[in-house]
């Protein structure tokens, strides 16, 4: 089966197309994505420091065509051989939603081929299936770390999800773009935070590692926020209104030390909760070098393992819609509709 798959929840455009023979024949399913294009928006958002949803809209449209057209002309194969559409139905912005739904959709009703709409986060979460060297078997935890979600996550199979805990208010990524906000860094914050940190001290700031003993599985990064802003204004009033480069440094260290130190300890106890031993990480902050690095040391320590989708299928992208597509459709055939409402679920 081959499933052509959109992504425009917020200010990527992706289309890819996934075919499941080398799945079903026990092969890397990542084998079967066998074109993929993104446009990034990023350039045209940075002056605003962050996602102008119309804008993001306009643009989504703009690209999309010339991106299908280009999957498919680097495709072996042509229209004809794609057995049905998958796109992200959110959540989302909902303009950006309604671009990928509404070509989806048109498509799938010129062609008169099955049309399904995918969660932003199931695309996410089945990802890093998509790794060459995936070998990872149901059941696993998933920790979610994305702009708009951290949760974490008991997963048995494509489309059996239990949330074991989730942010009570900001997620990891937010809370990584509105640290780089502060320091003045551009959008998106996370790697350029990322990368400062790394000449950071580690001892200058100590911030609060928020829910580290709650207990429960649950986040919170809202208070992480409060004091970083806190202590850069402190930093700022003590130098005559300047923060200079390696303040800013110390800062990111400071901050990245207290997040990923949160992540890292929740994944754990969330393994520990469950009885399992497989981690998947997936969102754009499972980019992220550190939370990698102390991953990979705690679950070595317990003797988890832990896996990632390949890296440039982290942020957001149509291959991982197309591959939730075709592993639902794949589960129960029955999910593909020709409904041919705009369908789109921002929230
Ligand atoms: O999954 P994603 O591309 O889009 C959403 O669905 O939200 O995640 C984007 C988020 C942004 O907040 C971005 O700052 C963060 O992922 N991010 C990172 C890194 N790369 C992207 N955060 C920390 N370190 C990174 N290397
Ligand atoms: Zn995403």
């Amino acid at each position: 089966m081959r499933v052509l798959g959109i992504e425009t929840s917020c200010d990527e455009t992706g289309v890819a197309i996934v075919d499941t023979a080398p799945w079903e024949a026990g092969k890397p399913a990542g084998m079967g994505l066998l074109g993929q294009a993104l446009y990034s928006q990023i350039a045209m958002h940075i002056d605003y420091g962050g996602v102008v949803p119309e804008l993001a809209s306009r643009d989504h449209i703009k690209r999309i065509i010339p991106l299908i057209n280009q999957v498919l002309k680097e495709t072996p194969g042509g229209l004809e051989d794609i057995d049905a559409i998958a796109f992200t139905q959110g959540p989302g912005l909902a303009g950006a939603l309604l671009v990928g739904a509404s070509v989806a959709k048109g498509m799938a009703l010129a062609l008169n081929k099955p049309v399904l709409g995918i969660h932003h986060l199931e695309g996410h979460l089945l990802s890093p299936l998509l790794a060459d060297d995936a070998n990872i078997n149901f059941p696993f935890v998933a920790l979610l770390v994305s702009g708009g979600h951290t949760q974490l996550m008991k997963v048995t199979g494509v489309g059996e999800y239990t949330i074991l805990g989730e942010t009570l208010d900001d997620a990891a990524g937010e809370a990584f773009d509105k640290t780089a906000k502060m320091l003045g860094l551009s959008y998106p914050g996370g790697p350029a935070v990322s990368n400062l940190s790394k000449t950071g001290n580690p001892s200058t700031h100590q911030f609060p590692r928020p829910m580290k003993h709650s207990g429960d599985l649950d986040f919170s990064f809202a208070g992480l926020k409060t004091s970083v802003l806190t202590q850069v204004k402190k930093v700022t009033a003590a130098n005559n209104g300047h923060l200079s480069d390696s303040a800013k440094a110390d800062v990111a260290r400071g901050f990245v030390d207290a997040i990923v130190e949160v992540l890292v300890s929740k994944s754990i106890s969330a393994l520990k909760q469950t009885g399992l031993t497989t981690l998947v990480v997936a969102g754009g902050v499972g980019a992220n070098e550190q939370l990698r690095e102390s991953l990979a040391q705690s679950c070595a320590k317990e003797d988890f393992s832990v896996h990632y989708p390949p890296m440039h299928l982290c942020t957001d992208n149509g291959a991982m819609i197309a591959f939730a597509g075709a592993m639902r459709l794949k589960k129960n055939p029955q999910l593909a509709t020709k409904h041919w409402g705009f369908d789109v679920r921002p929230r």
